[in-house]
């Protein structure tokens, strides 16, 4: 059974950033082949890994109700394919993005097909990554694989910090089958009170796994459009994360 590892968290606070750089991680440490998932219905994980997305699984859902009977194959045969077709190949990992939350009308048995297909696909990677969006309850509909670490991201503010111990409970809650959930402060800036942001982090009972500084390096990258998981090694951010993920994988494998 693989390792899967989702990231939570508001929008802007860096999960895709921070997802992209444990795809990174784990290939450089021969922990292939990796799945990466991305579960934001505004995909752009493949940005930041610097690949071109062709479909989503959410195209396949719909073809599924509109094409499939039309086209004389059965459902099972025609949802392979499709998943098939929206799974980016890059090097020691996989790319597949879910897309948009469904229409009105029922979906329930597209959804369930997709799901048990999705759950097949994943056998075959030891290590799962999901790039999750800020609210994760679309998550219970179409569902990749249980998590088993849930990261969840927030920047330095009292409110980011409040704000990540509600997912926290909301994870809980949705019962993703979790077995650690750890806290990463990201974009903390030199002059910020350290003290005062760990007091925060205790009151609100989380697991902090680590503080990871603004990096004026992801700006230049960001500006030029250049795919993050490009970015040197000497990034302050990326030195950081690293040191994170090995913890993180030290205490769950
Ligand atoms: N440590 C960091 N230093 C500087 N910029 C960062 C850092 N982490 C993320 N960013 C930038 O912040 C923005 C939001 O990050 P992103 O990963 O897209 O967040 P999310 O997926 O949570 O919405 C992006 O422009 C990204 O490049
Ligand atoms: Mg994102």
């Amino acid at each position: 059974m693989g390792l899967c590892i989702g990231f939570a968290g508001k929008g802007g606070t860096g999960k895709t950033t921070l997802a992209g750089f444990l795809v990174r991680y784990l290939v450089e440490n021969g922990k292939t082949p990796v799945l990466a998932v991305d579960a934001d219905s505004n995909a752009n994980l493949n940005e930041v890994l610097g690949m071109e997305l062709e479909s989503t699984l959410s195209e396949a859902r719909e073809e599924m109700k509109t094409k499939a009977p039309s086209l004389g194959m059965t459902k099972d045969i025609f949802i392979e394919m499709k998943i098939n077709e929206a799974l980016v190949e890059g090097k020691g990992f996989d790319l597949v993005a879910m897309g948009r939350p469904e229409g009105p009308g029922c979906y329930c048995a597209a959804n369930a097909l997709l799901t048990e297909f999705l759950q097949r696909l994943t056998k075959n990677y030891p290590y799962v990554v999901i790039d999750n969006e800020a609210g994760m309850e679309h998550i219970s509909r179409l569902r990749a694989k249980d998590m088993d670490v849930l990261i969840v991201v927030s920047d330095s503010s009292t409110r980011g910090i409040q704000a990540a111990s509600r997912i926290v409970d909301l994870a809980k809650s949705l019962n993703f089958g979790v077995k650690e959930y750890y806290l990463i402060i990201n974009r903390v800036r030199d002059t910020e009170n350290k003290d005062a942001l760990l007091e925060e982090v205790k009151k609100n009972n989380l697991n902090l796994a680590g503080i990871i500084p603004e990096d004026p390096l992801i700006h230049e990258f960001d500006l030029k459009g250049r795919p993050l998981i490009e970015i040197p090694e000497d990034s302050v951010a990326l030195k950081e994360a690293y040191k994170i993920f090995e913890k993180i994988l030290n205490s769950s494998t």
